[in-house]
């Protein structure tokens, strides 16, 4: 784990000095392990017997017991599997004389951490409860990560714990209980299609197939044999009937991956199906019913689309019953880290290589970048530092130079210093981005505030979100 996230995670005034509680009813002994304890940097607390060592259990956290094995009244041994069974996180270490061992090796059945020979080495002594606090604190750290894991940092194959993502998942999980088609909207790599499958495993369809369909790489001609599938001789190379999309679905959900990519002739067809529930194959004359539940995804501004007249206002309203738009990775504060840690640890093992996290320089810069290609671009940057990478964290130079370089931080135009004076384009892009997330992704409205048409702010975000995307 980084440093970064190391302390992101440690709890404020964790303490510091470990606390040892010392049972022994040899006042001498206890008069030097006090003072040689103490001396070594831990919090001793001592008393002459187990019945008083359990009364002082209950009032203060104690990290170690170290207890004589033969004591007045209650036993060592009895003592010690009391604390294990009731206390399991407790160390307990037993003293014991090297003539009496055997009750040492009973002590170690009965769950002690480790036994001491007596006369101790005082030096020594230190030297191992040193060490067993830093496996302790290993564990501890260990074990919380895997509370974080297990907690699920995210939802449904999402990860993320940001606000916005909290609120997606709200979204998402009662928009997965009606069967209303959803339209998913979002920048370049946020995460729309696993949205989407998330959205259809949050559904009473969750048993029947998730079918995606990528509109823009299914060439004009053949999407619509494609969707509703083709009778025998249809046209040329149909020498088979075939079912189609919409019937492979059945019972479950079709996602209409870049549905703005849709040709206008298709679109009233897919309108019909979803209106009336029913598919007529291409050269057929006879319709099936169709059971399918659509998702459609788009990082286009489908509004403005219907606009200008490239996608038809009835077929929009039919798609967009329930929107849900998914935010940049920019807006999604520490997701950037956490997400970073998960690919980092993907990409780790499938390279077989010991990078373990990232180093805090490395966080920082990816806490200041702006994402333009959103998680994708995130996952190619740490891919790279994986692969590339030598030592046992991602260092600044493992970095792609933009994420080396460009900030959101600020828009340091006034800057005297002319190592930070940025060029007219990168100010230019990081205020187009700025705009963009004030307006929460509204590119219509983005370019209004801009003043630029609509066509020139898309052809610059996709020149941003290309440039995110080639690492
Ligand atoms: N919240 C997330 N947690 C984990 N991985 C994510 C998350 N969001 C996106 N990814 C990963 O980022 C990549 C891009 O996601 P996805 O393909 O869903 O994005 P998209 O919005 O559909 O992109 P495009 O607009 O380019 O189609 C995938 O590898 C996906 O697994
Ligand atoms: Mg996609």
């Amino acid at each position: 784990m980084s440093a970064v996230i190391n302390e992101w995670m440690r709890e404020p005034g964790a303490r510091s000095k470990a606390r040892v509680l010392v049972v022994d009813d040899d006042v001498d002994l206890l008069a030097l392990l006090e003072a040689g304890l103490e001396g070594g940097g831990y919090e001793v607390e001592v008393c002459g017997s187990a019945e008083r060592a359990l009364e002082m259990l209950e009032v203060a956290a104690h990290d170690m017991i170290i207890t004589d094995i033969n004591l007045p009244g209650m036993s060592g041994l009895d003592f010690c599997s009391r604390v294990v069974s009731e206390r399991g996180n407790l160390v307990v270490m037993v003293m014991t004389a090297f003539s009496s061992i055997k009750s040492a090796v009973t002590a170690l059945r009965a769950g002690a951490y480790d036994y001491l020979l007596k006369p101790l080495d005082i030096e020594a002594l230190v030297h191992r409860l040193d060490r067993v606090v830093r496996e302790q604190d290993t564990q501890r750290e260990v074990q919380k990560l895997r509370e974080i894991v297990a907690e699920e940092r995210g939802f449904e194959g999402l990860l993320g714990t940001s606000a916005p993502m909290q609120k997606l998942y709200d979204l998402v999980a009662r928009a997965g209980e009606t069967d209303a088609s959803v339209l998913v909207t979002g920048e370049s790599g946020t995460g729309k299609e696993l949205v989407s499958r998330a959205l259809h495993r949050r559904s009473v369809r969750r048993g029947a197939p998730f079918v995606p369909v990528n509109c823009s790489a299914i060439p004009d001609t053949l999407l619509e044999s494609e969707l509703f599938g083709h009778s025998q001789g249809a046209f040329t190379d149909a020498r088979k009937s075939r079912a189609g999309l919409f019937v492979e679905a059945t019972g479950g959900t079709l996602f209409l991956d870049e549905i703005g990519e849709i040709p206008l002739q298709v679109q009233p067809k897919l309108l019909r199906a979803l209106e009336e529930r029913k598919v007529r194959p291409v050269g057929s004359d006879k319709e099936s019913d169709v059971d399918v539940r659509l998702v459609a995804a788009t990082n286009r501004d489908l509004e403005a689309a219907v606009e200008d007249g490239s996608f038809r206002e009835d077929l929009f309203f039919r798609v967009n019953v329930i929107h849900i738009h998914v935010p940049p990775l920019r807006a999604r504060g520490g997701d950037v880290l956490l997400l970073a840690q998960s690919f980092l640890e993907r990409y780790a093992a499938r390279f077989g290589k010991e990078v373990a996290g990232l180093s805090s320089g490395s966080a920082e810069r990816l806490m200041a970048y702006s994402w333009p290609g959103n998680v994708r671009e995130l996952r190619n940057c740490i891919e790279r530092a994986v692969a590339l990478g030598r030592g046992a964290e991602i260092e600044v130079e493992d970095l792609p130079e933009r994420v080396r370089t460009h900030s959101r931080a600020q828009l340091v135009v006034g800057s005297d210093d002319p190592s930070e004076l940025a060029e007219l384009a990168e100010i230019e892009r990081r205020y187009i981005l700025h705009v963009m997330e004030v307006v929460g992704g509204n590119k219509s409205l983005a370019a209004k505030t801009l003043g630029l048409d609509r066509k020139t702010l898309y052809r610059k975000l996709q020149r941003y979100a290309r440039a995110g995307t080639a690492s």
